[in-house]
């Protein structure tokens, strides 16, 4: 996604933009740009490509001398990536720019009005609508026209603004794309997210939907769209700085890969409550805000989510239904918001989401608002806007996740939904004593088996080298081995660009099969003991088609070497919990095809960290 950074005080801006600017390069982009106010006028960089390159014809930012200034990195939506169609976008005179990210709805009817009052165009940009359109209501007063504007657009935004005949201000607004406000003392600061201002600030402002914001040197004020003066509370980061740089590893990936034992730990941890001597924890989320009673009220959940967040919650329904006996849907949210989906009395909607800034699942969550039925967020970003919107809001203290491909955040979100399942079963009087302490016990292991898995990374490595010129690769289970086959597929093309299909393994047969040749590679996940006879059988049905069979099984179970041509094992668990720990296989064979490929395992072609565009 786009990122913005601005800054004003009484440092040079332009140096720190860019260094800004680079701390958000994981969001995706193709072009980037900064204008900063030089003393006399706004000047403007922007160039396609990636940052080094603006870095380069600015020299550093030396040639953008000025202690204002704001800085964009574009992910193209309208308009392809071009030096034109890169932020920051002025007015007519060059007297204010803009940097924007999100969508503007209602950017072509705004478009033609202004072109028939004479405005002319220079991009295909929605953000350049914005530039005139401040222009068209300045008579003086930024705020005055800001707001003017403002409601008169519709759609997202996070916009940085500069004014020339007011560079003492750098003016920010913001609606359902994400945008911080930051001080220390020497200026204030904008950005899209907490990495490009931690170097200078803890400190931060989460903006709210609808508020403006004016930075100046030794202040910040914020405003509500009718002019009002608001109020804010601070937010003090506890990232340390290196938690959002790569700590030694070659890719943030497998960083971020090897914190998962830690990150399980700590979305674990805070809600096992000790029960005292001799007696097991008992499960407590306060942030559910609901009574014992009143979860044992709810008859039906709805999952949404995107992506991988989606796998889990497919994990999250078989969990639910298996330990607490309540029916569960689930659904991708760019389906789920356009449906008009019918939920019955007493459902309940959790909506999963890494960033929480997901359009189509903030989308889910404000259409089951709207309904209104209750919405539990199970969300990463601290302050963001799926946890500030949810009735509630189960944060997976996974820190912050920079690889666009998710991973710890994705083992946080199964166990958030294993706390949940256990939870619900506990208050519904479904898990005896006995069952319950020993899926505790479990669960407890998770982090320490996890770091086993890691350990085995040169023995997946080796094998991952004889799959970097595949073609097709299959991922085939049943039950809780279907959602990992998802989550493992989508790891594998992702970073790998190697096309992959998951496959429910009953379903090969009714057409996928006709797929396998000599030499597929088919990885069949075989951990579900009432499952596995069947899924032996699916996996003796492609070998006969020629494929090659990466088995993905329990410890002990060696009969799955007789009928498979490479198999890897995972410690004993709950049969709820294997996709926490095969998941760990399949996330290091996904990682060394992409680097065996070259690939940017970070930063995947096409792809970024938080899709808050539709
Ligand atoms: C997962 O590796 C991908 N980056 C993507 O599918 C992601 O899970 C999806 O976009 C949802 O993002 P969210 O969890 O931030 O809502």
């Amino acid at each position: 996604m786009c990122g913005i950074v601005g800054y004003i005080g009484k440092e040079q801006a332009a140096p720190i933009v860019l260094d800004g600017l680079a701390k958000l390069e994981y969001r995706g982009y193709d072009s980037a740009g900064m204008a900063v106010f030089d003393g006399s006028e706004i000047r403007t960089r922007k160039a396609i490509g990636r940052l080094k390159i603006l870095e380069n014809l600015t020299r550093g930012g030396e040639t953008m001398p000025g202690v204002s200034g704001i800085g964009h990195t574009r992910w193209a939506s309208h308009g392809a990536p071009s030096d034109r169609n890169a932020h920051p976008h002025t007015n007519g005179t060059g007297t204010i720019a803009v940097v924007h990210n999100g969508i503007i709805e209602n950017y072509i009817l705004l478009k033609k009005k202004l072109q028939n009052r004479g405005y002319e165009f220079v991009s295909e940009t929605d953000t350049e609508v914005l530039a005139h359109m401040l222009d068209y209501y300045y008579k003086g007063n930024p705020l005055e026209a800001i707001t003017k504007v403002l409601h008169r657009v519709e759609g997202a935004y996070a916009l940085g603004i500069l004014f020339a005949d007011h560079p003492e201000v750098i003016y920010a607004a913001r609606k359902d794309s994400p945008l911080i406000v930051g001080r220390n003392e020497s200026g204030s600061f904008i950005a899209s997210d907490v990495p490009a201002v931690l170097k200078y600030t803890r400190t931060v402002y989460y903006m709210d939907n609808q508020e403006v914001a004016a930075l100046r040197g030794d202040g910040i004020c914020f405003y509500s769209l009718d002019g009002e003066m608001v109020e804010k509370e601070s937010v003090n980061i506890d990232w340390d700085a290196d938690a959002a740089e790569k700590a030694g590893y070659e890719h943030f990936m497998l960083k971020e890969m090897y914190e998962q034992p830690k990150t399980i730990s700590d979305t674990l941890s805070p809600r096992l409550q000790n029960a005292g001597a001799g007696k097991v924890e008992e499960i407590v989320i306060e942030e559910l805000n609901m009574t014992d009673e009143e979860l044992r009220q709810v008859k039906k959940i709805h999952i949404v989510a995107c992506g991988s967040a989606y796998h889990a919650g497919v994990t999250g329904k078989y969990v639910l239904e298996g330990l607490a006996r309540i029916p569960v849907e689930v659904d991708l949210a760019s389906e789920f918001r356009y449906r008009d989906p019918i939920l019955e009395e007493g459902s309940m909607v959790i909506v999963i989401s890494q960033s929480g800034e997901t359009a189509d699942t903030m989308a889910a969550l404000r259409e089951s608002k709207a309904k209104g039925y209750q919405v539990l967020g199970i969300v990463n970003v601290v302050g963001s806007t799926i946890a500030r919107e949810a009735d509630a809001c189960l944060y997976t203290w996974a820190g912050p996740e920079i690889a666009v491909a998710t991973t710890k955040a994705y083992s946080a979100q199964l166990v958030a939904l294993y706390l949940l399942a256990m939870k619900f079963a506990r208050v519904r009087g479904i898990l005896s004593d006995e069952a319950y302490e020993a899926l505790i016990e479990d669960l407890k292991r998770i982090p320490d088996q996890i770091e086993q898995l890691l350990a085995q990374k040169q023995t997946i490595q080796h094998f991952a080298n004889r799959y970097l010129g595949a073609k097709d690769i299959f991922f085939i289970g049943r039950g809780i081995d279907y959602a990992i086959s998802l989550e493992g597929s989508l790891k594998l093309k992702e970073i790998s660009y190697i096309h992959s299909e998951a496959y429910a393994a009953g379903e090969l047969k009714h057409g996928t099969i006709s797929l396998i040749e000599e030499g597929t590679l088919v990885v069949a996940l075989s951990t579900q003991p009432a499952l596995y006879q069947k899924t032996v059988s699916n996996i003796q049905e492609v070998k006969a088609r020629g494929a090659f069979v990466m088995a993905v099984a329990n410890e002990g179970n060696r009969a799955i070497e007789k009928v498979s041509d490479y198999a890897v094992f995972i410690p004993e668990t709950n049969p709820y919990f294997a996709n926490s720990l095969a998941i760990i296989p399949l996330q290091l064979f996904a990682y060394y095809v992409a680097v065996g490929r070259g690939c940017d395992v970070d930063k995947p072609r096409n792809l970024a960290k938080s899709v808050t565009i539709e």
